[in-house]
């Protein structure tokens, strides 16, 4: 089978497609031929080993994981004897980023205890759109959050990956939502749910005046200490993501800066599982979410995706197809408003 391989940290150049072992699986794994996949952040994180301390984890001198890819979704292709859960034929999806990563690859061998099977509505390119994104947002609002009905959300880089379910996420909760992206983003925001929009190229919401109960950083840079001042009293400010310099301000100075004033501050470091990624494909199903995708990239052009997310100004997702249907251009069209 073939796999795109990293043996040394390095651009995205370094990817090589080779050809590997397909095994027969174990006991207890399921054997996914893989359909779609999609980038995050993680992975060029991985690949360049970047920010240094990063290496820590990553491996010192050479990447541990050799098989990039967390996100997936694929078919069953064959399963262990102890499998209940699948069978050949099911269509799944999951995030591999708990489990070593893999889905750079035409098949992958996983416990059942990742995978969760795909959403009906949703073709293999929108679900492998979903998992590190949806459970981002969705921990990042409702564990570090607390979101409640009626609050109003402020969600800065509301045009990404993580942005574009955040928004989504927050309004089927019942949140009021401002999305922050700039000009060209500013209608997909409101397509999607957006209460309010504000073009970050022509106004600071930190200095407009508005107050929030919840914002969540995923992309973009403020000081800590504006965040905090655009919160209301007990206001929750949530950090998922952003300029490096945005997560380093978080970790060190936010336990000063959040210790008076009765705010609060939480930094996501998100957690798979199954339980949460179910969940968004209740929301999946019931319309509720969609997957923003802004390109396809085939599976050999899957440097260049990586580089393209890794230039900051992607609109939602990128996918990466492994098993081509002709899907290659942005899809965000079929919202259903009446479940809105
Ligand atoms: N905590 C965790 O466990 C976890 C998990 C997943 C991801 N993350 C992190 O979350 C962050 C977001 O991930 P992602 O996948 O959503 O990233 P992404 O898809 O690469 O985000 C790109 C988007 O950010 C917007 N953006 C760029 N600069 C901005 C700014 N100054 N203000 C507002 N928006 C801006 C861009 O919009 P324009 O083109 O319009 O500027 C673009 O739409 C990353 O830092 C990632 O590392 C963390």
């Amino acid at each position: 089978m073939k796999a795109l391989v990293n043996t040394k940290y390095g651009s995205p150049d370094v990817l090589q497609l080779k050809e590997i072992e397909k095994r027969e699986p174990r006991d207890t794994e399921v054997v996914v031929k893989v359909h779609a996949s999609s980038v995050n952040a993680a992975e060029w994180h991985y690949l360049r080993g970047m920010p240094l301390v990063f290496r820590l984890a990553s491996g010192l001198l050479e990447p541990r994981i050799k098989i990039l890819g967390a996100d997936m979704a694929g078919r069953v292709e064959a399963v262990g004897k102890n499998v209940t859960l699948f069978r050949p034929g099911d269509e799944v999806f999951g995030d591999l980023a708990g489990v070593g990563f893999g889905a750079f690859a035409e098949y992958i061998h996983v416990s059942e205890n990742v995978l969760v099977t795909k959403p009906k509505n949703l073709s293999f390119e929108e679900a492998a759109a979903v998992p590190v994104a949806a459970v981002t947002a969705l921990q990042g609002l409702r564990d570090k959050g607390q979101i409640r009905s009626g609050q109003k959300v402020l969600i800065n880089g509301a045009s990404g990956g993580v942005g574009t379910f955040a928004i989504q996420i927050a309004k089927s909760f019942g949140a009021e939502v401002t999305a922050v992206t700039s000009t060209r983003n500013l209608g997909m925001a409101r397509h999607i749910g957006a209460d309010h929009v504000i073009d970050y190229s022509q106004e600071d919401f930190t200095q407009n005046g508005q107050r929030y109960d919840l914002i969540l950083a995923a992309n973009g840079y403020h000081p800590i200490s504006a965040y905090k001042h655009s919160l209301r009293p007990g206001g929750i400010y949530v950090v998922t993501g952003g300029s490096t310099a945005q997560m380093f301000e978080a970790m060190f100075l936010g336990p000063w800066v959040f210790m008076t004033g009765g705010k609060k501050q939480g930094n996501l470091t998100a957690k798979p599982n199954k339980k949460d990624l179910s969940f968004v494909k209740e929301l999946l199903e019931s319309g509720k979410v969609v997957p923003v995708i802004d390109r396809c990239y085939p599976f050999s052009e899957t440097p260049e995706a990586i580089r393209y997310l890794e230039a900051g100004h992607a609109q939602g997702k990128i996918v990466i197809v492994m098993v081509d249907r002709g899907q290659k251009e942005k899809v965000f069209t079929h919202i259903d408003e009446s479940k809105k």
